[in-house]
């Protein structure tokens, strides 16, 4: 059976050793002199990947460097495990499953898989057509879709990233909180005898979905009456629960088993997406997260530019000791794109086993945060060019505008990315503070270190094709790093204590009396049960 790089740690491969011995001497030189010594810097540690350009010329890196992570690579068989997870083998060793998603954009996908997405598309053609009918006979044009992590954060980045191609006259909504808050906005506004739920759960055991949906179908009772199967629709792994639940098994879409809920982007859980854009675009979108599963599959490591990108990440972490990565996106459309990456890369990466039980060498995943620039240079960017930890930057940028009316905007966006860029990686030095005449009592507040690593991507613009290319870019890159690492990206065994031990907290909140034990929440327990006027 083929699983993620196990048994000999990823210290044991030669390349390895040598990259530690480099790495501070590596690091020593300044991006200045970098980029001094070779202006030809930014074009040879850069690549295309489908549409997109990426440069990773403002990393602390040199040919020695990245020739023992292409090394690296090889001895961790990277090649080897992302093949195999592209043909369907068993790469999720710990679940005992393939990694599917790759399998639902490809052309020659499975009878199922076409199946269910022609389903969509039918339901999504009707529904903008205006020819899918609730209860009542009305048409529908509203749908909200309810889902939380993987299952909620893929769809609605995309949503909100091709607005501008969305359907004018259907409303589409998520809903992902537990807070009773995120679902009455979601529908506010809204008929029951004209929107179609859709409940997003692979597992369909999710508490906060459950509970979002069991409010929603009381919502759509309360306007259409006790039958409301013309406004319940799902999106599961698991279509024997949804019926359970009274949803029609017509309205209820498939999703494969072995395809994990952040990865899930270009499964049924895109639904209310397709709905939106069309199925047209969303055959785009599936498109280009084809091309880059291709450029994964066919490119040799030294020109792969997504193990490029996981080996740079490794680098970063494993020999640099960088702890956390930022990812500012130039576009008001891809603000929510860091939640996704953040969900993607840290329930992937935040392992300290590796897939064969055995304790990891070293640090694995990093922190990953991000918000849409250039907010975040007014909120976090002080850290990133003056703190004390070095944090790489993924900086996003989109060149042809989707609106820009007076054309005064756009340009002046993908000069704040360059200068982020420029600043984070030369700095400036004491003396140049001074002689642009700092006083000197505050030249050592005004002076920037440099030599903090960005990788910029820059898309041709925002399409359902670049979007797809961008999302499987960092599938890709994350699985590279969890690959080298020998952990197995595709469980999240971590998030389950805190869901069983939410069981017995909710029945201490809502029992008829405290029990009186005391433990190390009975402080908390017995002050909001005052508050809520339950003792
Ligand atoms: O956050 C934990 C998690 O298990 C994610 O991996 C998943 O995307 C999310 O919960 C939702 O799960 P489900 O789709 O089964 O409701």
């Amino acid at each position: 059976m083929a699983t993620v790089t196990s048994g000999s740690p990823p210290s044991s491969a030669p390349a390895w050793a040598a990259l530690a011995d480099i790495a501070a001497r590596v690091a020593d030189v300044s991006l200045r002199d970098r980029f001094a010594l070779d202006p030809s810097r930014s074009e040879r540690f850069a690549g295309a990947v489908g549409d997109l350009w990426v440069d990773w010329s403002r990393h602390p890196i040199d040919d020695e460097a990245l020739g023992l992570l292409v090394d690296l690579a090889d001895q961790r068989d990277v090649p080897g495990f992302c093949s195999r997870m592209l043909a369907g083998d068993m790469v999720n060793a710990t679940e005992g499953r393939p990694a599917g998603h790759t399998a639902l954009r490809a052309p020659d996908a499975d009878d199922g898989v076409t199946g269910t997405l022609g389903r969509m598309a039918d339901l999504a053609d009707r529904i903008r057509g205006g020819s899918f009918t609730g209860a009542t006979g009305e048409p529908v044009r509203a749908v909200v879709s309810l889902g939380i992590g993987g299952s909620h954060l893929g769809p609605a980045m995309a949503h909100e990233a091709l607005t501008h191609l969305a359907h004018p006259d259907v409303t589409v909504r998520f809903s992902s909180s537990l807070d009773a808050a995120d679902l009455t906005a979601a529908l506010a506004g809204l008929e029951p005898a004209t929107t179609l739920v859709v409940v997003c759960s692979k597992s369909f055991t999710t508490t906060e979905t459950m509970v979002a949906a069991d409010t929603a179908t009381a919502w759509l009772s309360e306007g259409v009456g006790d039958d409301v199967s013309r406004h319940l629709a799902a999106a599961t792994a698991a279509p024997q629960r949804a019926s359970a639940r009274g949803i029609d098994p017509d309205l209820v879409f498939a999703i494969p088993e072995s395809v994990g809920g952040r990865f899930s982007l270009s499964s049924a859980m895109g639904l209310a997406l397709m709905v939106a854009i069309g199925p047209e675009a969303f055959h785009e979108l599936l498109a280009g997260m084809h091309a880059v599963d291709r450029h994964l599959g066919e490119e040799p490591v030294d020109g792969n530019v997504p193990m490029l990108l996981g080996l740079i990440d490794v680098w970063q972490r494993s020999f640099l000791g960088a702890t956390s990565l930022a990812v500012v996106p130039y576009s008001h459309a891809l603000r929510r794109l860091p939640d996704h990456l953040q969900q993607l890369m840290m329930e992937s990466l935040g392992k300290r086993v590796t897939a064969d039980g055995s304790p990891t060498a070293g640090p694995t995943g990093p922190v990953v945060f991000g918000a849409g620039g250039t907010d975040s240079q007014h909120a976090f960017f002080q850290l990133l060019h003056q703190g004390t930890d070095v944090v790489p930057v993924d900086l996003i940028g989109v060149a042809r505008p989707v609106t820009d009316p007076r054309g005064a905007h756009h340009d002046g966006l993908m000069a704040n990315l360059l200068a982020q860029a420029e600043s984070l990686a030369f700095g400036r030095t004491d003396t140049e503070a001074a002689a642009l005449g700092v006083a000197p009592d505050l030249v050592a507040h005004q002076e920037f270190p440099g030599n903090r690593p960005s990788t910029v991507v820059l898309l041709p613009e925002l399409s359902p094709s670049t979007l797809g290319q961008l999302v499987a870019l960092y599938e890709h890159r994350t699985v590279v790093q969890a690959a080298v690492w020998g952990i197995n990206p595709f469980d999240q065994w971590g998030v389950e204590l805190g869901k069983q031990l939410t069981t017995r907290f909710h029945d201490r909140l809502t029992g008829g009396a405290d029990t009186g034990r005391e433990e190390p929440s009975s402080g908390l327990i017995r002050r909001y049960r005052g508050l809520r006027g339950r003792d």
